[in-house]
């Protein structure tokens, strides 16, 4: 096996959870250097973009029809940004204030950051290519540079690009060595936060596979490193466009137009901060590789009528307390939500299946059930776990029941005895094929594997709050203790990601204010 494998398969295995030891962290929170969740260039040129709250947005029901396109303009910018990465509310309680987003995150720490490039758009401050970065303190956009290129015209008229990168840092503070996880479960969360916004607008979203990380990281100058304090990496890049595009794209002529130094020096986030090595171990193994190539595939999703979209967008929260005397859901809004995510959310195959703990399901037993996103592996599964499931079809394609049984302790158990994971309606596991896919795809699609979970995740935050439910994401789980609950050994199939789905009490002692509080003034 490929050396670069073996330290992936290294760090994941280190930074498990186990009942007996969990990864290592500072072990306490050390508020002296804790990061400034929002990154901004100083000495840029700022452009304040107006604020989309008043836009109307279509009903939620038709995310997955074909919208009419709107035009790339300022407004349409405006609430791409604000209803994928922007300030979504206010939280406070005493003296505390603080932002909640758009794309949920880790902890509420944020190491996603944003970065367009546009052709000339009307009232923006570039004239030929324009290079920003998103800045969600404000919704405004920051000049980085603007280059003389006609690179655009290998696109469709009305085309973008965004890019998403890392501060691993801001989540290494809190949680150590598990941190890259979920860096980059919070990545797929952003990813689906810009698909569901590009939605809205009839717009597309491409995730280019041909570019390595470090093209990346010059096309946004984060490889130019006496700009920053602390290390920001790219991630990946999409077109947005009114038509649907290849997935393959030559940067490499706007590569070559790039300035040497970007306008404005990145603020600096924590006062000092503390070595992990692990940590620069698995960002530079898994960064700079080329992407596996995709197959294409189309899906709909159908759903009844609901609430305005950007309603659903900006109230989607995470709840700490599932109430389960409210938490059960009807066979018909499981359906609805188990639909949303049951095909793959791009054009890749998935690798990613869940499994589900059904607690409150009206017609469903309680019990372990298995939804196979991607049918290829459905053999393997069934091999791989005991042979003693049931494997009984249920009213869901592809839903299995596994076993009957009440899994609220156990699902509990393995949620670091997180009460939200058995007082809701279903929790799931989401189980991702995972040695096959390092050794087919190489080092990069640890990464990757970790987007499409995050992907899922914000995707079943969305499609919850449209029905009046709640989500919350769970990073926090015991591993291997849920791999022995389903029989698996070895590490053809590594559980990535937990979520949990019911009805939340309201804390009133926290209050809800509007995002951009001085600007609504
Ligand atoms: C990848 C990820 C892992 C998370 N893990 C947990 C968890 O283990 N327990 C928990 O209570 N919340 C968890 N959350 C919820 C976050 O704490 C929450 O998203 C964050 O505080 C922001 O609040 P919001 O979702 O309401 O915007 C997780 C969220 C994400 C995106």
């Amino acid at each position: 096996m490929n050396k670069n494998i073996n330290t992936i398969l290294h760090y994941h295995n280190t930074t498990k959870h186990s009942p007996s030891r969990y990864a290592r962290s500072l072990g306490y929170m050390d508020w002296a250097t804790q990061p400034n969740p929002f990154r901004e260039y100083k000495g840029s040129q700022k452009l304040l973009l107006p604020l989309a709250l008043n836009y109307p947005t279509p009903p939620y029901m038709l995310l997955d029809t074909d919208l009419p396109d709107a035009p790339l303009c300022k407004e349409s910018l405006s609430q791409l940004l604000q209803f994928s990465m922007g300030i979504a509310a206010y939280k406070t309680t005493g003296s505390d204030q603080w932002a909640v987003r758009c794309n949920a995150s880790s902890g509420n720490l944020h190491p996603t950051e944003s970065y367009i490039v546009l052709p000339p758009v009307q009232d923006l401050p570039h004239s030929h290519v324009g290079i920003y970065h998103y800045a969600p303190k404000n919704h405004e956009l920051e000049l980085l540079c603007d280059i003389q290129s006609d690179f655009f015209q290998t696109l469709p008229k009305g085309s973008m690009l965004l890019g998403l990168s890392s501060i691993a840092w801001r989540e290494v503070w809190k949680y150590g060595e598990r941190a890259f996880r979920y860096v980059h479960l919070d990545a797929g969360h952003a990813l689906q936060s810009v698909v569901v916004a590009a939605k809205l607008l009839g717009w597309k979203a491409t995730r280019i596979t041909n570019l390595h990380d470090m093209q990346l990281d010059t096309l946004f100058g984060l490889d130019q490193t006496e700009r920053f304090c602390e290390k920001e990496h790219a991630d990946m890049l999409l077109v947005l466009s009114p038509h649907k595009v290849s997935s393959t794209l030559d940067i490499t002529p706007l590569l070559a137009t790039l300035p040497q130094h970007f306008a404005g020096y990145a603020n600096q986030l924590s006062p000092q901060m503390h070595p992990w090595e692990l940590i620069d171990t698995i960002i530079e193994t898994t960064h700079a590789q080329e992407r596996p190539k995709p197959q294409i595939t189309t899906h709909r999703v159908v759903r009844t009528p609901t609430k305005e979209s950007k309603e659903v967008i900006m109230k989607r929260r995470s709840v700490h307390v599932m109430d389960s005397s409210l938490s059960t859901l009807t066979q018909e809004q499981f359906h609805t939500i188990l639909l949303s995510v049951a095909k793959p959310l791009d054009e890749h195959p998935a690798v990613t299946h869940l499994t589900l703990f059904l607690h409150r399901v009206e017609g469903y037993e309680k019990g372990l059930y298995l939804l196979v996103r991607n049918n290829d592996h459905l053999k393997e599964l069934q091999q791989l776990m005991y042979n003693d499931f049931l494997w009984q079809k249920t009213p869901f394609e592809n839903l299995y029941l596994l076993q009957k049984e009440d899994y609220r302790f156990a699902s509990k158990a393995i949620s670091c005895s997180q009460a939200i994971a058995s007082d809701g309606a279903f929790s799931l596991g989401m189980l991702t094929r995972f040695s096959q896919e390092l050794e087919l795809y190489g080092e990069h699609r640890y990464k990757e594997l970790y987007w499409e979970c995050g992907a899922i995740g914000q995707q079943l935050y969305l499609e919850a709050t449209s029905l009046g439910c709640s989500g919350t994401g769970i990073g926090c789980f015991l591993d291997d203790t849920m791999h022995s609950l389903l029989g698996l050994k070895g590490n053809q199939y590594q559980t990535l990601y937990h979520f949990t789905v019911g009805r939340g009490f309201v804390d009133s002692r926290i209050m809800t204010l509007p995002p951009y509080p001085k600007r609504e003034h």
